[in-house]
């Protein structure tokens, strides 16, 4: 019988090049961070993340530790404060020995309609989606650089692939962020660093159960070409082959994982 989702097995693949690797991931402490966080810790690597949710970052580190090749270091951090993303980032750098990858993945997507956006909820929203990609990145070049190479990992969304209702900023920063993925991966690829972004259809989180119902769910489904929903284990997948040495030729693109959302 054909497997729905990669939660079904237990058979994940393994990447000898990501042991001992050096990761951030950001927002690494729920949703589908969490996932990464995890993927990445099962594989041998050296993982810090950062979030605004202590509790559940820190609920993270004491459930991976105990496995862990390395315990996952975790640190709060507001990305939306760029003074504070500097210091953190520093420091996790100095944690970790160097960096290797970054997961750009902290988002959110609350909804909002157009005549509700005033200059200060634009910046807000920008500031949470997009600005902190590009800083995180610049963070962590040098690092790169003098590690001979890196990944990073960007996360888009299917969102504005589809022009969904009451996400306009949203949907502003995730089509700029393939734009960012493709500038930087031009200018970083002679440094042997790739750039990617993730691409994730509807995935299924606690906060994404907080936007749909059972029937918007379904509707979902409907709309997409696969049966099921899909996991951050799922994602994970994903990102792990993008950051994985196996990717060493895939730079500058967008990486879908909708199950065919149309
Ligand atoms: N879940 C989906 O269906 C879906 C679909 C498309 C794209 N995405 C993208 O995937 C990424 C992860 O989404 P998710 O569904 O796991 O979201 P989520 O809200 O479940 O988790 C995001 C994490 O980022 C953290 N975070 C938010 N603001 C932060 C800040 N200012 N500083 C530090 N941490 C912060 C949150 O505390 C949380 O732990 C986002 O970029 C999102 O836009 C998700």
């Amino acid at each position: 019988m054909l497997q729905k989702t990669s939660a079904a097995t237990d058979m994940v693949a393994r990447y000898p090049s990501l042991i001992d690797k050096r990761v951030i991931v950001t927002g690494g402490g729920s949703g589908i961070g969490e996932g990464l966080v995890e993927a990445f810790v099962a594989q041998g690597a050296r993982v810090a993340f950062v979030d605004i949710a202590e509790d559940a970052a820190q609920a993270l580190v004491d459930r991976l530790t105990p496995d862990a090749r390395h315990a996952p270091i975790q640190r709060h951090c507001d990305l939306t404060n760029l003074d504070s993303l500097k210091a953190v980032f520093a420091d996790l750098e100095a944690a970790l020995g160097g960096v290797d990858i970054l997961v750009n993945n902290a988002g959110n997507d609350d909804r909002h309609s157009i005549e509700d956006v005033t200059p200060a909820y634009w910046d807000e929203r920008l500031n949470v989606n997009l600005r902190h990609q590009f800083f995180a990145a610049q963070a962590v070049i040098p690092a790169m650089k003098r590690a001979g190479g890196g990944a990073i990992l960007n996360f888009g969304s299917i969102s504005w692939h589809l022009g969904l209702n009451d996400l306009v900023l949203y949907q502003t920063c995730k089509a700029a962020i393939e734009g960012l993925t493709r500038s930087l991966a031009r200018d970083l690829g002679r440094e042997n660093i790739r750039v990617n972004t993730i691409v994730p259809g509807n995935v299924q989180t606690p906060r994404q159960e907080k936007w749909y119902t059972p029937e918007g769910e379904a509707e979902i489904v409907a709309a997409q070409c696969l049966d099921g929903r899909i996991q951050p284990s799922d994602v994970a997948a994903l990102v792990l082959f993008l950051a994985s040495d196996d990717a060493k030729m895939c730079t500058g693109h967008d990486y879908f994982i909708d199950a065919g959302w149309r």
